[in-house]
């Protein structure tokens, strides 16, 4: 339960607990409220004291329209409050024989909410993007552009599927980017996971695109890197991506998602603590628990039994965390053990065996595509707020088990699927996973737009169609 709700539970019991004493009456109730109302109001009091409540409201105000803080929902209840508060003492203040001194109580509360908007992060961009319209509608954004042009985000994991596209996304917005890979992924599952192909790309593309080849391991050059660029924004998408690859490389996992990330994290904190800080993260972290739900078979897929069932603020830095479902673009590298579309399409393209690692088949996942991701991401550069965790898939409206993937790509090529059924199902994976969109819906609503729209016109088949591309063109 909230804060605001336990407040407006205390308020209704307050204001319901006379009628419960035997001393009161309904008619002595309504007097007390009434006599407040009593001895009407003296004009010239009044307006005195209406000016003087814009004085203390007006320099709170002014802060909001042009910080655009990221209010909580504490923060926002707190200014509402003061707001209520405000008009209630200039009522009492204008009655005949009282005056301007009623006010005194709420001059150290006004200098407190507005010394608490002042240290809240910044919105960088004031107007706001139709999400129908996507991240990169040429007509409309070039008023957009000479505002980002004045950006500079940090990208780390740029030639992964995931940091290339926020990269391309964010440099047609007109931002600066700094990304930084050091092609860890070759290393992680061998020459076919080698995204040097996206750097060639990226750099011939992008002419305001700067390379860091740096290991987000590396400490000293994570800091150096960020006091000198102090970047507006950091995305953060380098990883060790695989949870079965995990097990194999313990302590490089460990360093690379978590030493890396805290590194990071610790460098925007010293250098641009007001900077949001995106960190692309995984399902994964949800262990077997999704597992523990209790599921129904259907014929070719996995389900909730019970339909009813989906799914930095220590120093209060304007960070969020993505708890993504399965991703997928044109830019995937794909390898067995990690991109589901892109290595499934990739098999049915070249006529390679693709195994299935138990659950018959039928486990399911969730897709979102990478655009759609970086249109997240932008909408919470535009209203950044502490600390958040969302959910961040296709949803169950987007999703698919292997088996129908199978049967969306033998549509999509006229090719059969060459498979294997292994019995033993992978370590972790889940049987069937579908991301609950509603925080983020609530929390940034003109997604929730963007959402149906990547169902309607995408779905999985724009997933696959893409992976498509990039199997026959590269
Ligand atoms: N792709 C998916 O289906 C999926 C699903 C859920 C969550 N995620 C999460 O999204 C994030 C990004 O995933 P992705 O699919 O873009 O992965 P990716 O492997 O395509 O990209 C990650 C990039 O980070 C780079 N990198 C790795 N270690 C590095 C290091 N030490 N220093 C510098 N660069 C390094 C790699 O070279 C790679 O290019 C990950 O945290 C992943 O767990 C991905």
């Amino acid at each position: 339960m909230g804060l605001a709700t336990l407040l407006s539970i205390g308020a209704a019991v307050a204001a319901t607990l006379p009628f419960f004493l035997s001393s009161s009456t309904v008619e002595g109730y309504i007097s007390v409220m009434l006599m407040t109302a009593n001895h009407g109001l003296k004009l010239s009091l009044l307006i005195e004291n209406l000016l003087f409540a814009l004085l203390l409201f007006a320099p709170i105000v002014f802060t909001l329209h042009f910080r655009r803080p990221a209010l909580d929902a504490f923060d926002s209840w707190f200014v509402g409050g003061l707001f209520v508060s405000l008009a209630m003492t200039t009522i009492v203040a204008s009655k005949p024989g009282a005056g301007m001194h009623h006010f005194l109580p709420l001059v150290p509360i006004s200098i407190c909410v507005l010394l608490s908007v002042l240290q809240a992060p910044a919105s960088r961009l004031a107007p706001e993007l139709n999400p129908r319209d996507g991240l990169h509608p040429e007509k409309q954004c070039q008023e957009e552009c000479m505002i980002a042009k004045q950006h500079k985000a940090l990208v780390t994991g740029s030639c992964g599927l995931i940091g290339s596209e926020v990269t391309r996304s964010f440099a047609r917005l007109g931002f600066s980017i700094t990304g930084v890979d050091n092609n860890h992924r070759a290393v992680f599952f061998g020459p076919e996971g080698d995204t040097s192909w996206v750097l060639g790309q990226l750099q011939s593309e992008l002419p305001q695109y700067r390379h860091a080849s740096i290991d987000i391991r590396d400490r000293e050059t994570v800091l150096a890197l960020i006091e000198d660029l102090k970047p507006d924004l950091i995305i953060h998408t380098a990883a060790q991506p695989s949870h079965d690859r995990a097990a194999a490389i313990p302590f490089l996992d460990f360093e690379v998602n978590a030493l890396g990330t805290l590194h990071l994290l610790e460098a925007a904190r010293r250098f641009c603590p007001e900077s949001p800080f995106i960190h692309m993260s995984t399902n994964k972290v949800y262990g077997d628990r999704p597992n523990t739900l209790k599921l129904a078979e259907l014929e070719t897929r996995w389900d909730y039994a019970d339909p009813a069932v989906q799914h930095g603020r220590y120093f209060r830095m304007p960070t969020c965390c993505l708890r993504g479902g399965c991703l997928t673009g044109p830019n995937h590298s794909g390898v067995e053990l990690h991109g589901f579309l892109s290595y499934l399409m990739k098999c049915n393209v070249e006529g390679r065996e693709y195994k299935i690692f138990g659950y018959k088949g039928k486990q399911v996942r969730d897709n979102i595509h990478s655009e759609d991701v970086a249109s997240f991401m932008y909408e919470f550069w535009k209203s950044p707020r502490v600390a958040e965790v969302y959910n961040l898939g296709g949803g169950k409206s987007n999703s698919c088990s292997i088996f129908e993937a199978f049967h969306m790509a033998e549509e999509v090529t006229g090719r059969k699927m060459k498979w294997r059924y292994v019995d033993e199902n992978r370590i972790g994976d889940h049987i069937c996973y579908y991301s609950d969109l509603r925080k983020m819906q609530v929390a940034l609503p003109q997604l929730e737009n963007c959402q149906d729209t990547a169902d309607d016109l995408r779905g999985d088949r724009r997933e696959l169609e893409t992976a498509l591309v990039l199997q026959t063109t590269g």
